[in-house]
């Protein structure tokens, strides 16, 4: 087979180049970022994304007919750090192709618009977006949108619209000088190469298949559906040929052909071969030879599946009514259900017609982030993230399952961003939250459902969510005079996947009835206005209503509490000069402290929060006490109790208040009546309590235990002691037997396990542990 290969390489004025080599027979569209200064490889998902912001308005454009392969390859070759090269890759692109041979039909651009103190900004900087409400991509021709997928905080449907109108603008202008370049050094376009079927082929395969189809298209079942459409397929060719119009030598056959329309109809297809890479490719190989007097067999399929299409597309609309009897702002049955699975965090099963997603809510510590990698922010960890499954189950279909195809990728994405603001700060619940949707049977709008069960799924796990949002997806058929309606557009609500392949712009909608926080539009034909759009956004915002009111029924509803399974996280602050301590030089400290307390893992910040992920309580709080006394800033008058004598000089007994903190208790201070020794009534490891009477010049901490001794009585007392009396001496230890069987008492009801009782124990360890011992502040030395 002779293929064609022909490059263009087109430099895009401000920093981005765009490669396109096209050849026979494919379109697909790859793009590949490399950063080569900073070598940073890029995460494939951010790859996917982007390639998906330049596949799906330049697909339209492509003309029908046009059997090319192209490709289009997309390299940032240079980073300024300031400006994202996402959309700047949408307008690179338009170039390529613009100057190309390809006979497109129109030039697009793409720009993304911000909303910063009340202003629209178009293409603005990284460090503008920061304070942006909105992130809004766009992509057009110089008179119509053709794609938009946005992003914000709760904007109403007006600010969006005026943000789009924006954007129009800003596109207009770019594709106007676009054009200017083609003129001078655009290439001739291969119109030649556009070869459609005969127009009177279209007749004869009406004719022939006419009823037929029809009953065929109503076929419920996939798999029969396919069969009978395979067979009428083949009747229209035998038949054709018989009577001569069909020449049998074309070369080999379309066996693929039908199945793209029927593929079509599930609103998703299914990468057969798991290959992330291939895309999502409409236009199918197909080898055919120059028209001659005769059909090509390549064309009568063709057109059989274009008038499969148009029939799908009648049957959806059929005097301005849906085909499932609906009304067009209808939405299908909803139900949900949450806490289905026992040990998981959160979950819940959405279910929406015969569309359900099962969200299930895992929440971890820091460490369980995801970490990401994009031109932006080199190292970023994601502490929130959806993944969204499609396996081929839910549409009835066998399949490999492999790595995450584009289209899930992409659905998994604005599932995660409709999400993202109604989390709470991570301030107030620092865990690392992850979303899994699957989706375990799918009629359309699953990406939306994923939206609506996440949302349950949440609140099931106990994440404290802002406001509760819901997801739409929408359809429109523009032109309804065709179908035998009225003529205005019509626009479904909670479309299904029949409806979403047919109609002339899908878009999702998701947030609640004041506010969008996501939104994803494709428009397939000319001739949307403004107005139409916003009609049909007024019309998302009553079905996202009905949406969270059917939600807020749940049976059984959202715990709204944390599972007991969930791990436990507790967040402290430490004076920020403290945090070197609770890490250790090398961080031996901090790994001495997980070891012995069994915690999953301590986090600190440099503005000293101190994060602690827990399996349980018990050790939750043991490495609490053990961090609360590494960085613990004694103050005077404080009491200590059941601290360690950690040595014994013949003036006093030296005593841990705190991990590596240790205090002289002066033989004076020691009891209540007078000692010749300190060695005389107390052992190294005895443990007393002791308090905090004076912190000296040099921050060395001098304790007394005779303060809190019940009969101590003041200082008369301590100047009897220092001066000598011997009469004090049987009282003296009598107090010592009292305070010993006490202190016995209270260890020995400490001894089971539990939280407080284990974190004496666990603190008694660590007391011993050398790792503590490098407190600087030492009250002694
Ligand atoms: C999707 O749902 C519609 C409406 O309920 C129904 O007519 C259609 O047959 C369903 N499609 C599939 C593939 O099940
Ligand atoms: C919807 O979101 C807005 C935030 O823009 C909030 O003020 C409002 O209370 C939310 N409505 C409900 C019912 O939660
Ligand atoms: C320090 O540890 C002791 C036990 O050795 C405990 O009684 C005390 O409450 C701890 N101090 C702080 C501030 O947690
Ligand atoms: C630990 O011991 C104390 C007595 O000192 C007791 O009151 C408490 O219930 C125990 N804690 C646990 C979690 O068992």
């Amino acid at each position: 087979m002779e293929k064609q290969f022909s490059t263009v390489l087109s430099v895009c004025p401000i920093l981005q180049m765009t490669l396109l080599t096209f050849s026979l027979y494919r379109f697909t569209i790859k793009s590949d970022f490399q950063l080569l200064e900073e070598l940073v490889v890029v995460s494939s998902n951010e790859k996917v994304l982007v390639c998906r912001l330049i596949d799906r308005p330049l697909r339209p454009t492509m003309p029908k007919g046009f059997y090319y392969e192209t490709q289009i390859l997309s390299w940032v070759f240079s980073y300024d750090g300031i400006h994202s090269p996402d959309c700047l890759a949408i307008t690179a692109a338009g170039i390529a192709v613009a100057l190309s041979e390809i006979p497109n039909k129109q030039t697009i651009a793409g720009v993304r618009i911000g909303l910063i103190n009340g202003q629209f900004v178009i293409n603005p900087t990284t460090e503008q977006m920061e304070n942006s409400e909105l992130d809004l991509m766009m992509a057009g021709t110089d008179s119509a949108i053709l794609m938009i997928e946005g992003y914000c905080d709760f904007l109403t449907e007006e600010k969006l619209l005026e943000a789009v109108e924006a954007g129009q603008v800003a596109i207009r202008e770019i594709c106007k000088a676009i054009d200017v370049l083609v003129q001078n050094c655009g290439k001739k376009k291969m119109v030649d190469a556009i070869n459609l079927p005969p127009p009177e082929l279209y007749r004869h395969v009406e004719d022939i298949s006419g009823d037929e189809l029809l009953k065929a298209l109503q076929i419920k079942e996939k798999i029969p559906r396919r069969k009978a459409l395979s067979a009428l397929e083949e009747k229209v060719v035998t038949i054709l040929s018989e009577q001569g119009y069909v020449s049998k030598d074309s070369s080999s056959g379309v066996t693929e052909s039908l199945d793209v329309i029927v593929e079509d109809e599930d609103e998703d297809e299914v990468i057969v071969d798991g290959e992330v890479d291939e895309g999502d490719v409409h236009i199918k190989p197909v080898s055919r030879k120059p028209p001659c007097q005769l059909f090509a067999e390549v064309d009568v399929k063709l057109v059989f599946k274009e008038v499969s299409s148009k029939y799908l597309r009648r049957r959806i609309v059929e005097g301005g009514k849906r085909s499932d009897g609906r009304s067009p702002w209808e939405l299908r049955p909803i139900n949900s259900q949450c806490g289905l699975l026992p040990r998981a965090h959160g979950s819940a099963l959405f279910t929406r017609g015969e569309t359900q997603s099962l969200a299930v809510v895992t929440l971890g510590g820091y460490q369980m982030a995801q970490r990401i990698d994009n031109l932006v922010d080199t190292e970023e960890s994601k502490s929130f993230y959806l993944q969204y499954s499609f396996p081929p189950s839910c549409v009835g279909e066998v399949g490999r399952i492999g790595a995450p195809s584009r289209r899930e990728i992409g659905h998994g994405m604005l599932a995660e961003r409709a999400l993202e603001p109604i989390l709470p700060p991570e301030e107030d619940f620092p865990y690392t939250i992850r979303v899994e949707s699957t989706i375990t049977e799918s009629n359309g709008s699953s990406s939306m459902a994923s939206v609506c069960g996440g949302c349950l799924a949440l609140q099931d796990a106990g994440v404290p969510i802002k406001f509760p949002v819901a997801g739409i997806a929408m359809g429109l058929v523009l032109d309804t005079q065709e179908f035998g309606g009225n003529g205005s557009p019509l626009i479904l609500s909670d479309i299904t996947g029949a409806e979403d392949a047919s109609g002339d712009m899908d878009f999702k909608v998701a947030g609640n009835e004041s506010g969008i926080t996501a939104f994803q539009m494709d428009i397939k034909v000319v001739g949307i206005t403004l107005p139409v759009m916003e009609q049909a956004l007024l019309q998302a915002r009553g079905g996202r209503q009905h949406i969270l009111n059917e939600m807020s029924k749940s049976s059984p509803p959202p715990s709204k509490a944390l599972s007991r399974h969930a791990p436990l996280i507790h967040i402290m602050k430490v004076k920020p000069n403290k945090v070197n301590l609770i890490i250790g030089s090398g961080g031996k400290t901090i790994k001495s402290i997980i070891e012995e307390t069994g915690v999953d893992a301590i986090d600190t910040g440099d503005d000293g929060t101190v994060k602690i992920t827990a399996r349980d309580l018990s050790s939750l709080e043991k490495s609490k006490t053990i961090i609360a006394n590494l960085t613990m800033v004694p103050k005077v008058g404080e009491i200590y109790r059941n601290c360690e004598i950690k040595s014994i000089a013949p003036y006093g007994a030296f005593v841990e208040i705190a991990p590596g903190r240790e205090g002289l208790c002066h033989i004076s201070e020691l009891s209540s009546g007078w000692l010749s020794k300190a060695e005389d009534a107390f052992k190294v490891g005895d443990r007393i309590d002791v308090k905090l009477i004076e912190i000296n010049d040099k921050g060395q901490l001098r304790l007394s235990s005779r303060a809190l001794l019940p009969d101590a009585d003041s200082e008369s007392n301590s100047k009897q002691q220092s001066s000598g009396s011997t009469n004090e001496k049987v009282p003296q230890k009598d107090n010592l037997i009292k305070m010993t069987t006490r202190r016995t008492k209270r260890k020995k009801q400490s001894e089971p396990s539990g939280a407080e009782n284990a974190t004496t124990k666990s603190l008694e360890k660590s007391a011993a542990a050398p790792a503590t011992s490098q407190g600087s502040e030492t009250a002694t030395k």
